[in-house]
């Protein structure tokens, strides 16, 4: 599994951010942060969004992403958005595991305003760690493509 990820949050989330860059810098992976980072930045959500899914589009995909704003919920939609890009946003610990192996998600949202540091270390460390096989759920991914196909250009 490729331990390279990029991480990017909104100024109502730069204290997770950091925690949570560290946290999987302390296991490993390679983090590259695309901000921001103060809380006096003023970029709106959808371009930290597009700064990060673009990122792992250029690697092929390989790369996966980490997106945080005040709920989660803009940075997914905004995720969504791009080409191959699967987020979801998981502030429980089953929807952390649902996102990796029946929706190959490639990127995961927290809302810092929503969820506890501990409990979001924990979603992402398994989250990490869970890797999509084929079976079940791949013919319901490939529909996600074929939505894609239609919808995007
Ligand atoms: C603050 O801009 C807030 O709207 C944002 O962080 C996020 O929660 C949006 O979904």
């Amino acid at each position: 599994m490729n331990k390279q990820i990029v991480i990017g949050c909104d100024n109502a989330a730069v204290n997770l951010k950091n925690d949570l860059k560290a946290f999987m810098e302390a296991r490993g992976y390679e983090v590259e942060n695309v901000g921001c980072d103060s809380k006096d930045d003023p970029t709106y959500y959808p371009l930290i969004a597009e700064r990060v899914c673009e990122k792992i589009i250029e690697s092929g995909y390989t790369k996966r992403g980490v997106l945080i704003c005040g709920t989660g919920l803009g940075m997914a939609m905004c995720a969504n958005k791009f080409p191959g890009i699967r987020a979801g946003v998981c502030h429980d610990s089953f929807s952390g595991e649902r996102l990796a192996l029946s929706n190959n998600g490639n990127v995961i949202c927290f809302g810092e305003r929503v969820i506890g540091v501990k409990l979001a270390e924990k979603i992402l460390g398994e989250w990490l760690e869970l890797e999509f096989v084929d079976g079940s759920s791949t013919p319901k991914v490939e529909a996600i493509k074929d939505i894609e196909k239609k919808t995007m250009k």
